[in-house]
């Protein structure tokens, strides 16, 4: 974990913008997967992670601010436990390690949380995303479950957006720790993806690699030689010479920080001509856009960059046709490009987005486009020093929306839907890198991971 002092001034900076009241902050519990004891792997909670940095099942914390009094609710092992699990360290010594010396058991919580309420102080809760959790709350706070969303705090929501959207210089360290496994997962695939392997024998091992060097991955990893499925979570394809694999993962960092990093390479080691058209306009989208990213810049006009970037690619290989601001304007270009350009990292390799999407990533000034392709934006508001975005354009060919729109005359001016039809097997490309936004514009994060066609070629021969 971090030295205490970090958890120390997230909890101080969240209680000077909160002022009063109860912050609540419900660990995540064991998941069951098909028994009580037979659970999923443990994932702490990251808002739980962020300012009490504790990474195990069970836990609550509480801040009571008018009364500055920052404390940890749970149950200290039993001899059962030690039995089971070996000897623990007693809940008051880890919870010391963060900082906090009010160690409380679990059954005081409901108690002080209820009593609380019931003299009218303001209970702040951010949005719970398990079942559990909403359960949890509901006894806390004394209302059925269907209530729990009446103690959402915006205040809250917005305190903790504020502090985790810009990180810190050991929170990057813990990106670019996530970053080294993740670009051996990326370089492994390029140099082990052959004719005849089933996706799953790559997927497989690439998980393993993630498990050894960290946490395990930060998502579950996309796979795909059907790349045009956008998060193809089945590996059960056989890759043959002529597909491009869609590799799209991320380790997490022991301290549970995230890194997304999408390639895509051809299974042969060779691109084709015409794949390597399409490989260069997605590349030369994510590149503008990566060189257009600073303070003050909002992240919607670099979206729309990367889409001019590539509608004028798409034009010069014959299938857009017209004006680019116009195309970009009415949405033609989201036929290949359906999907947002990135989206904020950190403890969540969509950060935060739990406590709400448009929280996230639009306010005031920027509003979410209801326009199909931008819709999917998850982030358009300015970018600001310390951010970290991710940055990955993609072109598709996705037959169902091709016919879909050709049946209802879509864009008919703007779209060459006869040369269109030579492209109904070639997939999708998608090309991802995570940016730190500096006080001077940005830096790559990692950055050593093959990308130009040449780079890709050659490390897809090192077989
Ligand atoms: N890497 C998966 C995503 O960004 O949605
Ligand atoms: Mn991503």
């Amino acid at each position: 974990m971090f030295n205490v002092k970090t958890y120390k001034s997230r909890r101080d900076k969240l209680k000077k913008s909160l002022k009063k009241g109860l912050a609540l902050f419900p660990g995540n519990e064991e998941c069951p997967m098909n028994y009580p004891a037979n659970t999923y792997h443990f994932r702490q909670d990251s808002n739980f992670l962020y300012y009490f940095g504790l990474d195990e099942p069970s836990l609550m914390a509480l801040i009571d601010i008018e009364n500055d009094r920052e404390m940890i609710f749970g149950n200290d092992v039993t001899m059962e436990d030690i039995i089971w699990m070996g000897p623990q360290p007693s809940l008051r010594d880890k919870a010391g390690q963060v900082g906090i010396n009010d160690v409380r058991p679990g059954s005081q919580l409901i108690e002080m949380v209820s009593s609380a309420v019931k003299q009218g102080r303001k209970a702040h809760i951010l949005p719970p995303y398990r079942g559990r959790q909403s359960l949890i709350l509901s006894s806390l706070l004394v209302c059925p479950p269907e209530l729990v969303k009446s103690f959402i705090s915006e205040d809250f929501i917005k305190a903790v957006i504020a502090q985790r959207s810009i990180k810190t210089k050991e929170e990057i360290e813990q990106i670019e720790e996530a970053h080294k496994i993740t670009a051996v997962m990326q370089i492994t695939a390029m140099k082990k993806a052959a004719a005849g392997m089933i996706e799953a024998d790559l997927a497989g091992e690439l998980e393993g690699i993630a498990l050894k060097g960290s946490a395990g991955v930060s998502f579950p990893i996309i796979l795909s030689v059907h790349g045009e499925i956008l998060h193809n979570h089945s590996h059960d394809n056989i890759m043959k010479n002529g597909d491009l694999l869609v590799l799209d993962c991320g380790a997490e960092s022991r301290l549970h920080y995230a890194a997304d990093i999408t390639r895509t390479f051809p299974v042969s080691g060779k691109f084709s001509a015409k794949q390597k058209t399409i490989y260069n306009i997605v590349l030369n989208a994510q590149l503008a856009a990566i060189n257009a990213m600073k303070p003050g810049v909002n992240y919607k006009d670099i979206h729309l960059l990367a889409a001019k970037e590539i509608t004028e690619g798409l034009k010069v290989a014959g299938l857009l046709k017209g004006n680019t601001d116009d195309i970009v304007n009415n949405g033609t270009h989201a036929l290949f490009f359906p999907h947002g350009l990135g989206h904020m990292m950190g403890l969540d390799v969509h950060d935060m987005e739990g406590l709400g999407e448009d929280y996230i990533g639009y306010n005031d000034k920027v509003k979410r486009s209801d326009q199909f392709g931008l819709a999917y934006l998850r982030m358009g508001k300015a970018l600001a020093p310390g951010m970290v975005i991710t940055v990955e354009p993609g072109i598709y060919f996705i037959p169902a929306l091709i016919h879909k729109w050709r049946t209802e005359n879509r864009f008919m001016d703007f779209i060459n839907y006869d040369k269109l039809e030579d492209y109904m097997d070639f997939g999708g490309i998608r090309i991802e890198d995570d940016v730190l936004v500096t006080e001077s514009g940005h830096r790559v994060i990692g950055g050593k991971i093959p990308k130009t066609i040449a780079e890709v070629e050659k490390t897809c021969q090192e077989k």
